[in-house]
Parts: C-alpha cells; structure tokens; sequence
C-alpha cells in the first residue's frame, strides 16, 4: 500500500487542459467505430444522437444503449452495450453533448464528401477522359471562357466548347461537357500533302500513324508536339485574345512541299488563317507557308 501511494505521488500531474473530458475514452473504445461526428456512416452521428438525446433523456440513452433498439431500416442493428457501465454511459452522453454542440450535420449521407474542383487560374490544362475523344485526351481550359479537347492519342483538336467549369476528374466515364461543342473537327484526315511544293497539286491525305511527343507550356498555354510521316508537327492552342477565338498556332518542320489541311467541321465557327487560302473548307499552304501559321475559330 505504501509502495502504491508513492508511486501515485509521483506521478505528474497532467495539465488542468490537457485532461481528456471523462467520457472521451469510453466513447472512442465503445462508440466512435460507428458513430461519427457530423455524418451518418454505420450509426447516426453525434449530432443527431445529441438532437435526439438532450441532456433530459440521458435516462432513455444509456436504456437504448444498453438494449438497443431499431428505428433506422437503412442501418444495421446496433449491438447490445450492457457491458458498459451505465456510469460511462452517462459520461460517453455528456461527452456527446459538449463534443457535438454547435457542430453542423453535414447534408447528404454521403461516406465521401462531392469531388469540388479546385480553383485554378485559367488557362489551364487537365488529362481527362472526354466524350467523342480517346481516353488519352487533353482538355484546355482557357480564360476567355472556352475550352478545347485535344486528343493526344489521334493527335489531333477534336472540338472546343463554351463553359470553363470542368467536371474532368471522373475516372469512371467520360466527363460530362457543360455545352455542347460549337467546333467540331470532322475530316477523317486533317493533314494532305501534295506530290510536289505546288500549290495546285494533286493532294492525298497522310494516313500514317501520328506519334505523340508530349506537349510543354508556354505561358500556361499547351504546344502539343507529335511526329507524321516524316514532319515534326507542334499545336499551341490559347486564345485569339478577343472574346470567343481560340487560336492555333501550328510549327512544322522538316516539310518540303505543299500541304493541305481539312477543316471540314460541325457546329458554328467560323475558321481562318493568317496563311494560305481556305476554300471550301481546305486550307492550302505552300512549305514555306506551313513552317508556322496561326488557325483563328471564331464561335459566331
Ligand atoms: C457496431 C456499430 C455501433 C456501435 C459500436 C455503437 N452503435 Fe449506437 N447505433 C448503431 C446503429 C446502426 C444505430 C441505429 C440503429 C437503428 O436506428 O436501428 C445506432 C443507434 C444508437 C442510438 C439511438 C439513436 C436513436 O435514433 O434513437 C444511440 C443512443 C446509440 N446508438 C448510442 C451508442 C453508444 C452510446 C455506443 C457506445 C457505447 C454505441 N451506440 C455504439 C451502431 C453502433
């Protein structure tokens, strides 16, 4: 006995605040795998326990604790707590009450709180999965308000949109657009070269697979690079500056001949170059013309 005061005497004496209130021990080995703060998981949360238990029912909760009963279909049976004393059941009540108070239910029954996306400052770029696109797709996010799906697989601009809220993160399924595109690249092949560097040549599509390079940011704007046939292809896409443009300022090298770019397309834009000349929905560069040249869609 002796032995055992001296031994309490010298133990440190904890801080007033750091004292955990009594009934924090019992609750985390009796109650927390169940109940949660502010959601319900497995059982009803605190909140709610402490909405339906005010300090005036501590008598019916440590009965339902003890024999519990059942109110909620969509939950399990809550198991038997008689082997808690009804004395900590009182604490782990009072506990609930102090720990719960002021504290909001969080809406939804959700385990998982909504994805929210993050603010970022525009343009921004985002791997994604996006409708009418390979999975390997790149969505552009620029700050006039549009954005563009760049398909890295094909290597090719599939389509812009208006809206710049994207819901791009769902690695399940495609994201959902916010509007239907108003550009809609259709050509089965975007890049004709012609036999010779003559403009009025015969053309004929290059079906050669595209290699994807990667793409690098300039100024936060996206230069995708990819090889075909034997030219090395870069794409910057970013905005033509006023309101609803998107440009497209393309780099080839290694060219040696004129080429021919299909812009046949769906929706409603209006397309142009700062080379060359579109008629009937093909623009047509000589080599020198398409060392670097600058797509303007306009969304009318
Ligand atoms: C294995 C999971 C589990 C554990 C552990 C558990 N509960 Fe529950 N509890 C539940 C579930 C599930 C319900 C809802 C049952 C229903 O409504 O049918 C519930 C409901 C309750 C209710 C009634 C709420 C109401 O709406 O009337 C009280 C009170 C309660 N629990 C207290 C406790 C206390 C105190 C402990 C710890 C000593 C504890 N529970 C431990 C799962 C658990």
């Amino acid at each position: 006995m002796k032995y055992f005061l001296s031994l309490l005497l010298t133990l440190p004496l904890a801080a007033e605040d750091k004292v955990p209130p009594p009934g924090e021990q019992p609750f985390k080995t009796n109650c927390a795998a169940c109940h949660m703060l502010a959601s319900d998981v497995v059982g009803p949360s605190l909140v709610s326990l402490a909405k339906t238990y005010p300090k005036a029912k501590q008598g019916e909760f440590v009965a339902w604790a003890k024999a519990p009963g059942k109110k909620n279909t969509n939950m399990i049976q809550m198991p038997s707590m008689a082997h808690v004393p009804d004395a900590d059941l009182a604490k782990i009540h009072d506990y609930l009450l102090s720990t719960a108070d002021g504290v909001k239910e969080k809406s939804g029954k959700e385990l998982y709180p909504k994805f929210k996306e993050p603010k970022r400052p525009l343009p921004y770029v985002v791997r994604a999965s996006m409708p009418d696109s390979s999975p390997a797709s790149v969505g552009v996010i620029l700050e006039n308000g549009l954005s563009v799906c760049w398909d890295t697989e094909a290597c090719r601009f599939r389509y812009a949109y208006v809206g710049n809220k994207t819901n791009l993160f769902n690695i399940w399924k495609p994201a959902s657009l916010p509007n239907k595109p108003f550009y809609v690249e259709s050509s089965d092949v975007l890049i004709h070269s012609a036999t010779s560097d003559d403009k009025k040549g015969s053309f004929f599509p290059i079906t050669a697979k595209p290699r994807f390079r990667g793409y690098r940011l300039i100024d936060r704007n996206p230069e995708f690079h990819y090889s075909l046939g034997g030219f090395e292809i870069r794409e910057q896409v970013g905005t033509g500056g006023s309101g609803g443009t998107i440009k497209r300022q393309f780099t080839i090298s290694h060219l040696d001949r004129s080429i021919q770019l299909d812009l046949s397309s769906k929706g409603n834009a209006i397309v142009s170059s700062d080379k060359g000349t579109i008629k009937d929905g093909k623009l047509s560069l000589t080599a020198a013309e398409a060392k670097s040249f600058t797509l303007t869609l306009t969304k009318k």
